[in-house]
Parts: C-alpha cells; sequence; structure tokens
C-alpha cells in the first residue's frame, strides 16, 4: 500500500481503453471511479479487510463479463491501450492479489461474478462451471440434482472457482478424490491474445499449467469441466475437541503417524487452538463401519456412538464450516463468511515432529495475538497422485499441510497477530519441509517474495524466491510454459509466474 496521494490518478490516456471497450461491451458493465457503485462492486468480494482501505492501490476500471466475449474484449483493447488487467472470481486470495496492487499501478479488474453458471450432466457426471461460480454453488447444485455425485474443493462455500482451482483447491475429500484439479477434465480460457480456447486447441502443457499454477499467470479462465465423483447416501461427521489438560498432545503425536494412512475414505484434520486440538472428520460412510475402524486405528481418540452425526454429503459442506443450523440453502449466500483482517501462512511436514516440540507449539498457542493452525493429513489419493501431474508438488511422502491462520477485527489490532505469524513460522522451520521449504499457493504469502519487474517482464530469479516454495520443481516447467504462452508478461501481478525464455 502508498499514500492516496501517489495513487495514479483517473489517467485521461487510458480514455482510449474504456473507449475501446464500450465497442464491444455493454457500459452498464463497465465501471469507472468516477461510477457511483464503483466503491461497492469493487468492496464486494474483498474478503481480507486489511485491503479495504484508502491507502489500498485499486484498479481504474472494473469490467463485470456476462459472456466470454467481453473477456476477449478486454483483453485485447488492454493489449492495444497499455492496461494490465487483473482476475477475481471469488475475492479469497489472502493478500487481495486479484483487486489491488501493492504499488502504484494502473490496472482494470476483471471481475468474474455475474459469470457463474453450473451445469451439470448427471448421466455423464461431468459439469462445466464458471469460475465466478463459488464452491457452493456446485455442492447446491449437486445436492438439488445429483444427490449421489459430489465433487472434492474447500471447505468454505463463499470461495471463488476461479482463483481457487488456479491453485489446485482441496477439501474434507482429499484422500479419496485428491484435488479440485485432479478432477478437472476440459477447460475454456481467454489467453494473452484474447484468444478463447479450450483443452485441444490450448494444447497440454497449457491446460497442464492452469490446473494448480498459480491464479493470474496465463490467462483467464472462463470455466471448468469437471468429473464428478459418487458419494454415499450417508457420510458421517466428527467435530471433536480434545484438551492439553487431557492429552491432546499426546493424540496429536498419535495423529501424525496414523492420519495419513487411514483408509480413502476417512479424513480427520486437527484445528489446533490454545489449549485445545479439534479432531473433525469425515467418512463417507455409516457410524456403524466406523467405529469399528477407529477402535482398531486409533483407539486413544475413544470414539463412540454418539460422536458421530450421519447426514448426507451436501449437508456435510453445509455443516462443517457453518455449523448444525446451515442448510443446504446457506451454500449459496455470497456474503456468509464473517470478513475480518488476516494474515496467512504455510507449511509441510514430512516427518513426524516430536512431543516436546508439540509441547513448544502449544507454548507458542498460548502466546499474544496467537492464531490457530489448521493440520490436514494427505495420504492415499492426493499422495498417489504423480508430483509432476500437475503444478502442485506436495503429495508423495507428505504427512501433512499446516495453515497458520491469524484474524483480527479493526486494523489497530494487527501488529500482535501479524508478529505472531511471523515468529511462529520462524520457530517453526526446523521441523518442515527443507530445500524448498515448501508452502501452497492458494495461501498466498507474500513474505516468500515478490517479483522484480525488468525491462517491462518479471524476471526469472526473482520469481524463483517464491515459486519454488510453491511448486518445487515444477516452477521451471511452469515459467517455460508461461515464456510461450504469455512472452510479453501481460497478465502479472506480484507473484505471477515469470517467462523463461531459455
Ligand atoms: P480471487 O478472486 O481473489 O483469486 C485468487 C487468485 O486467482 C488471484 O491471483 C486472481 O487474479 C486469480 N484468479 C481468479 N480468478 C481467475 C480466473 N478466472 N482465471 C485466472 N486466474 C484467476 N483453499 C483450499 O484449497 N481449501 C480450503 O478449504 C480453503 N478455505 C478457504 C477459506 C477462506 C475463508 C478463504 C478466504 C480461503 C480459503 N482457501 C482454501 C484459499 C482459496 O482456495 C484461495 O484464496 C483461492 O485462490 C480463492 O479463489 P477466489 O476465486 O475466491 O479468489
Amino acid at each position: 500500500s502508498y499514500p492516496p496521494s501517489a495513487m495514479p490518478a483517473a489517467a485521461p490516456a487510458k480514455g482510449d481503453f474504456l473507449a475501446c471497450l464500450t465497442k464491444s461491451i455493454p457500459p452498464r458493465l463497465l465501471y469507472a471511479r468516477s461510477s457511483p457503485a464503483y466503491g461497492s462492486i469493487w468492496a464486494s468480494t474483498v474478503r481480507n479487510l486489511k485491503f479495504d482501505s484508502d491507502k489500498t492501490a485499486k484498479p481504474l476500471y472494473i469490467i463485470t463479463p456476462t459472456e466470454p466475449a467481453h473477456i476477449q474484449a478486454t483483453v485485447a483493447c488492454g493489449r492495444k491501450h497499455g492496461m494490465r488487467v487483473r482476475v477475481r472470481s471469488g475475492g479469497h486470495d489472502y493478500e487481495g492479489l486479484s483487486y489491488r496492487s501493492t504499488k502504484p499501478e494502473t490496472f482494470a479488474v476483471v471481475d468474474m461474478s455475474l459469470l457463474r453458471k453450473v451445469s451439470l450432466d448427471g448421466k455423464a457426471a461431468t459439469a462445466w462451471v464458471d469460475s465466478g461460480a463459488q464452491l457452493g454453488d456446485i455442492y447446491y447444485a449437486l445436492g438439488k440434482w445429483a444427490p449421489k455425485l459430489g465433487f472434492p474443493a474447500g471447505v468454505c462455500a463463499t470461495i471463488g472457482v476461479g482463483g481457487h482451482f488456479s491453485g489446485g483447491g482441496f477439501g474434507m475429500m482429499l484422500r479419496k478424490h485428491g484435488l479440485a484439479v485432479d478432477n478437472v477434465v476440459d477447460a475454456k480460457v481467454v489467453d494473452a491474445n484474447g484468444n478463447l480456447l479450450d483443452r485441444k486447441t490450448m494444447g497440454e502443457d497449457y491446460f497442464w499449467a492452469i490446473r494448480g499454477g498459480g491464479g493470474e499467470s496465463f490467462g483467464i479462465v472462463v470455466s471448468w469441466q469437471l468429473k464428478l465423483v459418487p458419494v454415499p447416501p450417508k457420510v458421517t461427521v466428527l467435530q471433536m475437541p480434545r484438551s492439553v489438560k487431557d492429552g491432546a498432545i499426546d493424540l496429536i503425536v498419535k495423529w501424525q503417524q496414523v492420519a495419513p494412512s487411514l483408509p480413502e475414505d476417512l479424513m480427520i484434520r486437527i484445528l489446533a487452538m490454545g489449549g485445545t486440538a479439534i479432531f473433525e472428520g469425515l467418512f463417507l460412510g455409516t457410524c456403524k463401519d466406523l467405529l469399528p475402524l477407529m477402535a482398531s486405528r486409533f483407539p486413544e481418540l475413544g470414539v463412540k456412538q454418539g460422536d458421530c452425526k450421519e447426514m448426507s454429503w451436501v449437508q456435510s459442506v453445509a455443516f462443517i464450516p457453518m455449523g448444525d443450523k446451515a442448510t443446504m440453502k446457506d451454500l449459496l449466500n455470497r456474503t456468509s463468511n464473517i470478513r475480518s483482517f488476516g494474515k496467512y501462512k504455510s507449511d509441510y511436514v514430512k516427518d513426524p515432529i516430536a512431543k516436546p516440540v508439540w509441547e513448544k507449539i502449544y507454548a507458542w498457542l498460548a502466546k499474544p495475538g496467537a492464531g490457530i493452525m489448521i493440520m490436514d493429513p494427505y495420504g492415499a489419493k492426493i499422495s498417489a497422485i504423480p508430483d509432476r501431474a500437475t503444478p502442485f508438488p506436495h503429495r508423495q511422502g507428505m504427512l501433512f499441510n499446516i495453515q497458520y491462520v491469524t484474524y483480527w477485527s479493526g486494523e489497530a489490532a494487527g501488529a500482535a497477530p501479524t508478529q505472531w505469524s511471523r515468529d511462529m513460522y520462524a520457530f517453526m522451520e526446523p521441523y518442515v519441509t527443507k530445500n524448498p521449504r515448501q508452502a501452497y499457493v492458494n495461501y498466498r504469502d507474500l513474505d516468500l517474495g515478490v517479483n522484480q519487474v525488468v525491462n517491462d517482464i518479471s524476471t526469472y530469479e526473482s520469481g524463483k524466491v517464491w515459486g519454488e516454495k510453491y511448486f518445487s520443481f515444477n516452477f521451471e516447467r511452469l515459467a517455460r510454459i508461461k515464456a510461450k504462452v504469455d512472452p510479453t508478461d501481460y497478465f502479472r501481478n506480484e507473484q505471477t509466474i515469470p517467462p523463461l525464455f531459455k
């Protein structure tokens, strides 16, 4: 961020861009800073309130396309008149890169929220989904029209399809069905020349890159074709808090060994906070089948009949993030999420962490400004897919992912949680993956590094610093594909894949 005085004025020279747009896009879909609705449209999906501020570098224009041709025209006009575009689907980016810049810059935002159709083909068990849909739109459509089918994606209904799939996307079925993008079979994308491509016309390299190589870098994905997965008539949800006083640390020590090797139908994650660990599970089956499994594999957790909540799969996707009052209809609510100020980081763990270290971790979780740790076990399907099959490299041998979540209300309250987040991350270094220390691109963290732009191109060397953390050995291939599909680096933000030409 920078002071408002340093913000680019509504540059008259860019009027050509607007004039160009109006030849192909109805004016009611275009917002300049002077438009009365500009402020509310811009803020509509700002999820991290840190960026809902006068100090934020905002776009000159917002375009809300209702058809792919509008996106093609925006890219063509942008290229012609020197206006970069950032694309926003659900606006959940932790660093707000879909709607703001960290430095003074003129840009426009393509806001996909009006492009949100979900078209199911129940017989073929496939669906076409627009990027502006939220995950809840997919889940709701499945629950209503094809209750025997599900889709493995994120836990929160308001997450946008466009950004989530661009970074991989995982939720409570990751052990059975892998990432969201492991189940994407086709896509439509507008490239840097304004062409609308599908899997056949973009080619396999390009298609590989957009399934997890991070948002913004390769063009604007308009829609995705999904392979839907079968779900049983009943699933079982567990939510079991255990306090440190009552042995939570011993349970976590055991969990790290057990959770990644359980049968693929069972996922048990941990939310660690204060003096508590909540063991949250989804079993793709009934309580009757779950109880003997838990008794043999993880008896220490002590799961009993009364701990089981049986429901349909679609009820579980509402219940897990929103609680027992949530109904299927809540999956369609675009404002259901509490918005707060936040800072987020992530890690991957390959070797079990020793009990004395967990004791220290809980001491950290009791410090001022402490956040929570969400730990998702891997193993089974997500780890069985080869590390190079998609850009997402965190698969074989990975025990679990950690997300460090800190949030607060009111700008003034941010210092302690932000400091805690950085200190906690520093403390964890010896216990997590190394060379590179891996991180999940959908948990965007600008502390990992940002691109340097030289001669109007993001440099490979600067991108490598953060890029190898998100993509490991797949980063170089992503950069070579970027050089082919967007050699002028038109689609860029602080953490887009830089082109590698050699
Ligand atoms: P947003 O619109 O901000 O876009 C994110 C990035 O993708 C930006 O760089 C943007 O430019 C780009 N982009 C957006 N649309 C695009 C398009 N159509 N084509 C090309 N690029 C595009 N993750 C997870 O895996 N599992 C989970 O359970 C959760 N849970 C969760 C809960 C909450 C409350 C938040 C805020 C976030 C998560 N996440 C998550 C992280 C989430 O997956 C991540 O923030 C996604 O990028 C969000 O996608 P949106 O479209 O909402 O974001």
